[in-house]
């Protein structure tokens, strides 16, 4: 298993040895990069944006290719910071700004990222929410941040629930339709009369400017917050992993509600002034290739899971697109298969490069670099200067070939620095003095290189999609049909896992097809799409322990056909 291997492609890399760039770095050489260096005044949206147009003559340069089935749209740096500052002006306008908590619930568009900048500039605190979250979902984030606004469009208006949220002041709407409600705001119309210049809120290095919800095995989602800190890991990463050079044309297909969406989708390319192309609306293997080919990305930045749909709807269409323009291919977010990296080089004549990190690394960790030989299934080497290890359950290092905990010695610049209103589940990631344990299983080969082997929580991967089990199994409690739930991930050859719920009925429900439906869709309309099992499986028990705690090792050693394990903490 580790002696396959596909060598570099030739080309002038920003990174020519792996070697030399670990034994030669310092983040505080990074630092030079930013003028902030100089100047003292920090804000990563100047960094990113404001800089290109003002220090390096890019102004004019395409900063988002943007395009959906309807609409298509270029925006330059200087486009891009103008309306970045009109929208700082407009919160400015409303009395938001330092530490405030904005959050965006919208499909991808170029008002989405005008929005967020702009927060950013104003000093604000943003929150970006994945657009498939419905009501609930919407509801325990925005009233855990606190939050004061929110950006959204007409459609998804409705799962904001304002009157349940006290500290949620304006709605702004970008083309509302019809009357506008008590606290709800013309987004178009205010930046219109908005200045498209704006004094940047200068802030310190340690203060958060992004909070982002995200899964655990118990409770409700977690919000992770990161500072402007972190563009020291995306600038680097970003040369040295995504190898960006001046003319590069790059497609990170993550939606910002996602933190590969904003670390990779936003960071990293701007703060290089390389152009991002955008694509909106839903996914068609056809629509990916023509936008690979049409757009001649060269860097494509995507996931296991499109991958191998990619795979399954067949190299012909492959076969009619020009995609010479690929220099190299990024995967993120679940297990890249062997197989599809194979795959990879075979049809796009490319590596496919995997990289492991996680919403609370803010930036990625072990990674494979251009210079670097790959073994396909291995998720690379750690970034220099960070020290990633595996450790046992004390924190002591274990040696090559050993499996336990994938860990990190904390400090890492785009580190998250807070669960937000959380200080203890904060603390508990960094349970093994100085590490920060990341719940994942692997172990690394005698040449340095990382596998990953699992979570050792429950927490469920599908499609790339962290999905807490608890919350899962909360919701569907609160059906009127449901005793109790214990929900797990199932393999599954495309998304990695799927949802699989176990449930007993309570008394006088019978088993059917329409309840099967009913509970679905209260699953989906209560959290999102992606959270809803797609398969139940109705038991007159589950296994518990004495204290009452679902024992979900159990429902997937049954699941899986393999022995339950210890059994002497289940009730009866
Ligand atoms: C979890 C983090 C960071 C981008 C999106 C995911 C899994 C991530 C890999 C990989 C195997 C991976 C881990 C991790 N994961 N990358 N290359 N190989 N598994 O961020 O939602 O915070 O999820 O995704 O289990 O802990 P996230």
């Amino acid at each position: 298993m580790h002696g396959e291997v596909i060598q570099p492609i030739p080309g002038n890399h920003n990174m020519t040895s792996y070697e030399e760039a670990c034994a030669n770095f310092r983040w505080e050489d990074v630092e030079k990069e930013f003028s902030w260096y100089t100047t003292g005044k920090v804000n990563i949206a100047y960094e990113a944006v404001d800089r290109n147009v003002l220090e390096k003559g890019l102004g004019d340069k395409v900063c988002l290719y943007y395009s959906d089935p309807k609409r298509s749209e270029e925006v330059t740096y200087r486009q891009m910071m103008e309306r970045s500052n009109q929208f700082a002006n407009v919160l400015k306008k409303y009395g938001i700004g330092k530490g405030e908590r904005v959050f965006i619930f919208m499909p991808r568009s170029p008002e989405l990222y005008a929005s967020f900048l702009g927060i950013i500039k104003s000093g604000g605190i943003a929150g970006p929410l994945f657009e498939a979250f419905m009501e609930g979902a919407v509801k325990d984030r925005l009233a855990d941040a606190e939050a004061i606004a929110i950006i959204t469009t007409p459609a998804l208006r409705n799962r904001i629930p304002k009157e349940e949220l006290p500290h949620l002041k304006h709605i702004f709407i970008v083309d509302p339709q019809g009357e506008l409600g008590e606290g709800e705001i013309d987004w178009r119309a205010e930046m219109a009369e908005a200045s498209t210049s704006f004094d940047t809120v200068w802030v310190d290095r340690e203060d958060p400017m992004l909070l982002l919800y995200t899964s655990g095995s118990t409770g409700k989602p977690k919000g992770v917050l990161h500072v402007h800190n972190g563009m020291i890991q995306h600038y680097q990463t970003g040369k040295w992993v995504l190898d960006f050079q001046a003319d590069d044309i790059y497609w990170c297909t993550a939606d910002p509600g996602w933190v590969t969406g904003i670390s990779y989708g936003v960071w990293a390319p701007y703060l290089h002034g390389v152009s991002s192309v955008i694509r909106g609306g839903r996914f068609s293997p056809r629509d990916w290739y023509k936008t690979l080919q049409d757009k001649k990305v060269t860097i494509w930045y995507s996931a296991p899971t499109a991958f191998r749909m990619l795979m399954s709807a067949g190299d012909d269409i492959i076969a009619e697109h020009d995609l010479s323009n690929l220099r190299h291919i990024l995967s993120v977010g679940e297990p890249l298969n062997p197989e599809v990296v194979r795959w990879g080089e075979r049809v796009f004549n490319v590596r496919i490069h995997d990289n492991w990190w996680m919403t609370e690394t803010g930036g990625q960790v072990i990674s494979n670099y251009p210079c670097m030989p790959i073994k396909p299934g291995s998720m690379g080497k750690p970034f220099p200067g960070i020290h990633a290890a595996i450790v046992d359950d004390k924190g002591n290092e274990l040696p090559p070939l050993q499996m336990g905990n994938l860990a990190i010695r904390a400090g890492w610049p785009s580190m998250m620095r807070q669960i937000w209103n959380n200080p203890k589940r904060y603390e508990d990631y960094f349970r093994l003095e100085g590490w920060y344990v990341s719940g994942d299983s692997a172990y690394m080969d005698e040449e340095g290189y990382f596998w990953f082997q699992g979570r050792v929580d429950d927490v469920i991967n599908t499609s790339g999609e962290r999905v807490g089990p608890f919350e899962v199994e909360s919701r569907l409690v609160e059906h009127p049909a449901i005793a109790e739930a214990g929900v797990i991930g199932k393999p599954d050859p495309v998304r990695g896992e799927v949802i699989k719920a176990f449930i007993a009925l309570r008394e006088g429900y019978t088993w059917t097809d329409e309840l099967r439906d009913e509970i679905v869709q209260f699953v989906k309309t209560g959290l999102a799409a992606h959270a809803a099992p797609r398969e139940i499986e109705v038991r007159d028990k589950l296994p518990k322990t004495r204290s009452g705690k679902i024992m979900r090792r159990v429902l997937k050693a049954w699941e899986l056909g393999l022995p339950t394990g210890d059994l002497s903490t289940l009730e009866d």
